[in-house]
């Protein structure tokens, strides 16, 4: 049997009818670039997240480089991110003249530590004579940039509340989360991207909300501060030719915007499919004993009152021989992917920034231990077993193996751990 990392083929076959005909009229009328097709998804986005505006834009990137900018975010200054993350969350960080500070992520979660965030900024920054809060280098601290990793919420309430003693402002990266809910103290349930002054989102075709091609979006409360997004996304003009501000071209073409509108009455079933089969993973490994030599993906936010605790994105399992376990996977055509390979610290365009391996401990033993299994809407129960059957098999011939040649290593972590 043949099982794909991810299938979109059945998703499409179920909408190509109301899509196609979204196109007709887009080819008809002529209007490609933002105009109302755009805006009717962004109230509807808007409306799905319970935010009060959402603007769209090119991209994920764009949409946090978009933010970056109309915060004035900058040379000189310092933005406090995860470095077990997708590329563009530091990118854009470093694209605006700003650096990035990596601080290391939860164990159990893999999204960035609350107490990492607030043990670099209690030990390692200070207030200088403008009153700026500065790190050790000069740089302004200004933001923190949680990810909400694989569908799953960082833990916000912390966060919010370090931001508010430090006064530093909070965007978060929802790319991977759309929809994911976490239960504040303050305000009860609430939807990835409310939680913070500005939020971006990704539709790349394999989200679990997904266009046919690049697409973004912002999303936020203030509307001033929607306004700058809506300027700084046609290269900082509000009169045409008029340009207040240097901004860029990240503007939601809508073609792309037509065929989102078209898939998000059906996100949230999507979800719940993707959190079933989470469900049927977990009781497959647990029945077939393999919770003690792999650690299941976290489930902190399952509780009453929260539908979508976990959006599963992706499924990532933690296993200490995982380049051997996706050598494996894939001689039996099983998909897998690992992300990511490396800590955003590690890479070689960050070098400069003068991070040393073993600077976060947490990111790069998940870059070590983490692989994602297929996990899609349709994936069927047929298709698990026959993954979960090839990891066992896995397990098996290790252990068989480890025992002739050397102790087999130890447990990673126990089973699935809530919260
Ligand atoms: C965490 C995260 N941030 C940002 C992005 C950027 O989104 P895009 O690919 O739409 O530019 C992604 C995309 O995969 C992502 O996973």
């Amino acid at each position: 049997m043949r099982v794909p990392l991810l299938d979109l083929s059945e998703q499409y076959r179920l909408l190509a009818a109301p899509i196609r005909r979204e196109f007709d009229e887009i080819l008809h009328t002529q209007s490609f670039i933002l105009g109302p097709k755009v805006e009717e998804f962004e109230r509807l986005l808007a409306e799905y997240c319970g935010a009060r505006h959402a603007v769209g834009v090119s991209s994920g990137t764009d949409a946090l480089l978009a933010i970056l900018m109309a915060l004035g975010i900058g040379p000189g200054d310092a933005v406090i991110t995860t470095a077990y993350t997708f590329f563009a969350t530091a990118g854009c960080i470093a694209r605006v003249g700003a650096t990035p500070i990596f601080v290391d992520i939860d164990r159990v979660t893999c999204n960035i530590s609350p107490a990492a965030i607030s043990d670099f900024l209690e030990r390692r920054c200070e207030r200088n004579a403008q009153k700026d809060l500065v790190d050790r280098n000069g740089r302004v601290v200004r933001a923190i940039v949680p990810v909400h990793l694989f569908g799953l919420c960082a833990d916000m309430d912390p966060i919010n509340e370090i931001a508010g003693r430090h006064q530093l402002a909070v965007i978060e990266d929802a790319a991977q989360a759309i929809g994911a809910e976490y239960l504040t103290k303050q305000n009860g349930a609430r939807r990835a991207g409310t939680m913070s002054k500005a939020a971006c989102f990704s539709f790349y075709p394999s989200k679990n909300l997904g266009a046919a091609g690049d697409a973004g979006m912002i999303v936020c409360d203030d509307e001033t501060l929607a306004n700058r997004f809506r300027i700084f996304r046609q290269h900082g003009m509000e009169e045409r030719y008029f340009h207040q501000v240097i901004g860029g071209n990240f503007r939601l073409d809508a073609i792309q915007a037509a065929i989102l509108k078209v898939k998000l009455p059906y996100l949230d079933e999507w979800s719940a499919a993707r959190r079933s089969a989470a469900d049927f993973y977990q009781e497959e490994f647990t029945r077939r004993g393999l919770t003690n030599v792999m650690a299941l993906p976290a489930e902190p936010h399952r509780q009453p009152g929260l539908t979508n605790h976990h959006i599963y994105h992706q499924y990532v399992i933690r296993v200490p021989q995982r380049d051997a376990l996706q050598r494996h996977l894939a001689q039996r055509e099983i998909g897998s992917a690992i992300y990511y390979p490396l800590g955003l610290h590690q890479q070689k365009c960050f070098e400069h920034l003068g991070y040393k391996d073993g600077d976060l401990p947490e990111t790069e033993r998940a870059a070590c231990e983490t692989l994602a299994l297929p996990m899609f809407p349709e994936l069927t129960r047929e298709m698990q077993s026959y993954v979960v059957e090839a990891i066992a098999d896995f397990v098996g011939n290790s252990k068989a193996e480890s025992s002739l040649r050397a102790p087999v290593s130890e447990p990673i972590s126990n089973a699935r751990l809530k919260g």
